[in-house]
């Protein structure tokens, strides 16, 4: 093997596994180029997180996370002044630190965030990408390299929590949905180590759960209760048990709809 290929796959084993289930690593591509900001819509567990750290890696890109809720503040994001033996010196939050160094910043669950808080995110996320720091008196322009990605979850329907038009028409959009059964068993037997035939009727079983969404369960089994199922059937724990552990107790505490997930689960299994 030659050297650049040597390193092309030591590169790739840097790089947090995500496997494509559409063009949406082209489309972070172009949005990355293009200086454009990015949202990520789609029900929880269903890789969105797995997907920015891929792509921050594959971009050569540090990665700032900030998981939102509804006491950060516009201070969280952006800085403060800290007291230091004495004096006050000045810390970049999150926010601040992606633009100067040119990172990713990644704002989880952006809509619980007050929309005060997110009006911060107004002049970096038209063509100005500027971030006025009206504490420090500095005005910082972001580089080529910076780009902001937030994400939600638009299934647990509150009203009250829905991003305001004028910030949500500042971001291109991609929604996210489960993989595809034969892409999501892959993802599983990688993720868990459990060889691709025995996933498979996990996949089939997630299926099966996911179309009773909406009647009595919020939201269907998650990729990630399914790695989660996959890793303790791996361990030795009988796939009864796994199952019940990973993908039914975690949907419901109702009784009624717990024995109905079973009976599903057993269909499903025949
Ligand atoms: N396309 C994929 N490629 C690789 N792994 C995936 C993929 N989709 C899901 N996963 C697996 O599912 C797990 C959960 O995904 P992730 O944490 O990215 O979900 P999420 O969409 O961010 O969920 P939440 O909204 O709850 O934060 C990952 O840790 C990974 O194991
Ligand atoms: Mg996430």
């Amino acid at each position: 093997m030659t050297r650049s290929a040597l390193k092309a796959v030591a590169d790739d084993l840097d790089i947090p596994y995500y496997k494509a289930v559409g063009d949406e690593c082209e489309l972070f591509e172009h949005a990355f180029r293009h200086r454009l900001p990015l949202l990520l819509k789609g029900p929880t567990g269903c890789g969105k997180t797995r997907f920015v750290s891929h792509m921050a890696a594959r971009l050569g890109r540090p990665l700032y996370t900030v998981s939102c809720h509804d006491d950060l503040t516009a201070a969280d994001l952006t800085g403060r002044y800290l007291l230091k033996g004495g004096d006050t010196v000045w810390a970049d939050g999150p926010l601040t630190r992606a633009v100067r160094e040119g990172a990713v910043c990644y704002l989880d669950e952006v809509v619980e965030a007050r929309k005060d808080v997110t009006v911060v995110l107004h002049p970096l996320t038209d063509d100005r990408r500027l971030l006025p720091l009206d504490r420090t008196g500095e005005l910082l322009e972001a580089p080529d390299d910076f780009m902001l990605v937030a994400s939600y979850n638009p299934g647990y329907q509150n009203v009250l929590k829905t991003l305001k038009p004028s910030t949500r028409q500042r971001f291109l959009a991609i929604e996210f949905d489960f993989p595809a059964p034969e892409d999501e068993a892959v993802i599983v037997a990688r993720e868990s180590g459990l060889p691709e035939g025995r996933v498979a009727p996990l996949v089939r079983l997630a299926g099966a759960l996911r179309a009773l969404k909406g009647q009595d369960l919020e939201e269907g089994v998650s990729t990630r209760l399914l790695v989660y199922c996959a890793t303790l059937i791996r361990s030795g724990v009988k796939p009864e048990r796994a199952i019940r552990t990973a993908l039914i107790e975690p949907l419901t505490d109702d009784a009624d709809v717990r024995q109905a997930l079973l009976r599903v689960a057993d269909i499903a299994l025949g």
